[in-house]
Parts: C-alpha cells; sequence; structure tokens
C-alpha cells in the first residue's frame, strides 16, 4: 500500500504535546502497522523554550526528555517564533496546543489562518480559534482542501465531532445537553462529599484540574466556548459566545448541595443547545436534577454528552474531559483522520 509520510509541527509542548509525543513514542510501529501512518515531528515551538527545527525529524525518545525539564531548547535550535516556523519549515499539518485565550482567540487563530494560508492541515486543541473563528478558518480549509480539525476542544478525546460526523452521520442534530467541565463537576462531588466551598477549589487546584485563570471554570466561561463550538461544528449555526447565557457555580455552597440532596436531586453545571426555528438557544447554568437524570449520575471529573438526533433519539456519550494522555489521544484521532484522506 503507498502512503504519505506526515511532518508535523507542535506549537506548545505542555500536558498535551506531552501526551501526544509519549503516545507517538509508544505506538509508533503499531500505527504503521494497522493504520499506515508515517510520521516525523519536524518541530517543536513555545514561548519560552524557543524553537526546535529539524526537516528529517526530530527524535521522540529525545522529546520525552525534554518533557520532564522546563529548559530552553538546546539541540536543533532556530531562531524562529511559532509564526515564522509555519511559514518557513517543512510541516504538512500544525497542531496548535498554546494556551487558550477566549477573549481574543490570538495567536492562535493567527497561526492557525497562516497555516491554512501556507497549504498545511490544521489540528487545534486550543480552544481560541474555534470558539471565535470556526467559520472563517473551516471555509479557508475547505477552500484549500485542507482539514481544520478540534476533536480535543469539546470532552478531550471522547468522540463528540468524529462520532456525529463518521459513525452517526445522516442524523440532524436536534439538541445537546451536557457536563461540559470536569473541574466544576469534581468541586460540585467534593461539596457533596462534605468540603467547603474554597476546599473544593483547594482540591480542584491541587490535582491540576481548573484553569490558571479559574474563573474560566467557576463562572462557566469554559463550557459557553465548549457550547459555541458544538453548535458551529455540529449543529451548523454560527454561534457567537455572547449568544450563550452563562451562570457558574460560583454561587453554590455546601447547604445548597446538601439540601438538594435531601430531595433526591444533585446541582450540576449543565450546557444547553436547543433548536427553536431558525435560531438556537444556547445557556449553561447550574441544574438540580432528579437523581434518575443520566447527567445526574456523572460524578468527579467525568463528562457527559445527550446528542439528540432526528433519526436516532438519544445518543449520550460519556468519558475523561481532560488529561495527558486522553487529549493526547484526541490529536492522534485527528492526524489519523489526516492520514485516512478524508475530505475536509
Ligand atoms: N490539558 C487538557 O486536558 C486539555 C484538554 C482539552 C484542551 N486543552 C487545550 O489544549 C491546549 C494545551 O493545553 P496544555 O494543558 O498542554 O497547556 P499547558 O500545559 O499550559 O502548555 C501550554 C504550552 O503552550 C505554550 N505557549 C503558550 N503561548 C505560546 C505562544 N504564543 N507560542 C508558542 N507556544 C506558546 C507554552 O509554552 P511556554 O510555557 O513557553 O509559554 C506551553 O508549552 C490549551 O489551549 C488547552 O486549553 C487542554
Amino acid at each position: 500500500m503507498s502512503h504519505k509520510k506526515h511532518f508535523i509541527a507542535l506549537i506548545g509542548f505542555g500536558t498535551v504535546a506531552q501526551g501526544l509525543c509519549q503516545i507517538l513514542h509508544d505506538k509508533r510501529a503499531e500505527l504503521f502497522a494497522e493504520y499506515d501512518f508515517d510520521f516525523e515531528i519536524i518541530a517543536v515551538t513555545t514561548r519560552s523554550r524557543g524553537t526546535m527545527y529539524h526537516p528529517q525529524g526530530l527524535s521522540l525518545s529525545y522529546l520525552l526528555e525534554l518533557a520532564a525539564t522546563t529548559d530552553p531548547f538546546s539541540d536543533h535550535l532556530i531562531n524562529w517564533d511559532a509564526e515564522d516556523m509555519i511559514r518557513n519549515s517543512n510541516a504538512t499539518i500544525i497542531v496548535e496546543l498554546a494556551h487558550s485565550d477566549l477573549q481574543s482567540g490570538e495567536p492562535a487563530i493567527t497561526h492557525c489562518r497562516t497555516a491554512l494560508g501556507t497549504k498545511k492541515h490544521v489540528i487545534c486543541g486550543n480552544k481560541g480559534p474555534a470558539t471565535l473563528a470556526y467559520n472563517e478558518l473551516k471555509s479557508l480549509s475547505a477552500k484549500e482542501g485542507l482539514h481544520f480539525l478540534n476533536e480535543a476542544t469539546v470532552l478531550s478525546g471522547t468522540p463528540v465531532f468524529s462520532l456525529m460526523q463518521k459513525t452517526l452521520a445522516g442524523n440532524k442534530v436536534l439538541r445537546i445537553r451536557g457536563i461540559l467541565n470536569g473541574a466544576t463537576n469534581f468541586m460540585l462531588s467534593e461539596m457533596e462529599s462534605g468540603s467547603e466551598y474554597e476546599q473544593a477549589i483547594e482540591a480542584a487546584m491541587a490535582k491540576g484540574y481548573l484553569e490558571a485563570d479559574r474563573t474560566a471554570d467557576v463562572e462557566g466561561y469554559d463550557a459557553q466556548a465548549k457550547l459555541t463550538i458544538l453548535a458551529n461544528i455540529l449543529m451548523d449555526h454560527p454561534l457567537q459566545v455572547k449568544d450563550v447565557q452563562c451562570r457558574g457555580i460560583s454561587k453554590l455552597r455546601p447547604h445548597d448541595i446538601l439540601a438538594a440532596k435531601a430531595e433526591n436531586k444533585r446541582w450540576k453545571l449543565v450546557a444547553t443547545l436547543e433548536r427553536e426555528r431558525q435560531n438556537i438557544h444556547a445557556e449553561v447554568k447550574p441544574e438540580k436534577l432528579s437523581l434518575s437524570d443520566p447527567l445526574a449520575q456523572i460524578m468527579g471529573t467525568a463528562n457527559s454528552i445527550t446528542i439528540s438526533t432526528d433519526l436516532l433519539g438519544d445518543v449520550t456519550i460519556t468519558g475523561p474531559g481532560a488529561g495527558k494522555i486522553e487529549t493526547g489521544y484526541a490529536i492522534l484521532s485527528d492526524l489519523l483522520t489526516i492520514n485516512r484522506g478524508e475530505s475536509s
């Protein structure tokens, strides 16, 4: 079987990029034998460590050694920032894994635009571009016959987009309802087990579940961004962040959680999208669910989403919403989509 070799460049070398490198290192032979997936990581660029570049490929074992430190890169160093790397390297796929900025989406939107404009596929785990510029980037990718893939942005490696676009193709999505933020779901579970709100925050921070700016989680902005991405990709509706009503869990306290428990109910941060004639109603808010509601059973950091479809009815998928290997896997699944050579 003839195959194409992919030259992959990583923007960002944090948790997810390192998880991806671990998977690619451990499964290289299997991915080649089973999926005819042949690749090299040719560049890695971060804001503070610099850019490493080798057009024939950097060693994955070496990259994993570098993952254990935060020292500036020293071998294969080149004086390029991410933008220079996209324009000047021989990459065929750019993987954007820098911090998500949900206000401006930058510099990630520019990275994606430049990559597509210079004929490179884009896999973007960063939520900024899909939240704020999905239609522009998707149109650009389609015009160029390239992929712009975002599986990691919602429910990490738990398949949402590929599930609907491939396995459940032919269905129309009528409604989406889910728990899209693992950090707050963990905090609600902690409070149900007796923690105060501040203790629940501390426990979530200690485990690395909360974003550096915790308001993204506790005020619901992370779920609001994910709902925007879901509306754009799965409902083909150009929803904007400002169209999503949003209230987080920051006002909930243990006495609310315990009062709900006494009624056989449970508070959850629920995100809902619903078609209403030509429009879509979109909302993130805490809801007191009956224990018979499947979302009430989602505890800890798990995420879950129920997609109501016209042909198959309700389909629910539950799985990890974050994590090093779990999100690295989301990037791998997008890489394999590109490798299968499916149209964009
Ligand atoms: N972690 C998860 O489970 C998960 C799940 C789904 C989606 N995501 C998204 O995936 C992305 C990566 O997450 P992560 O957990 O790996 O983040 P992380 O550990 O904080 O790493 C972020 C990386 O981005 C680099 N970076 C920041 N600004 C940059 C720039 N302008 N140019 C080049 N590199 C830059 C950082 O480098 P410096 O340290 O040198 O600044 C760092 O290497 C984020 O957008 C996140 O929201 C993460």
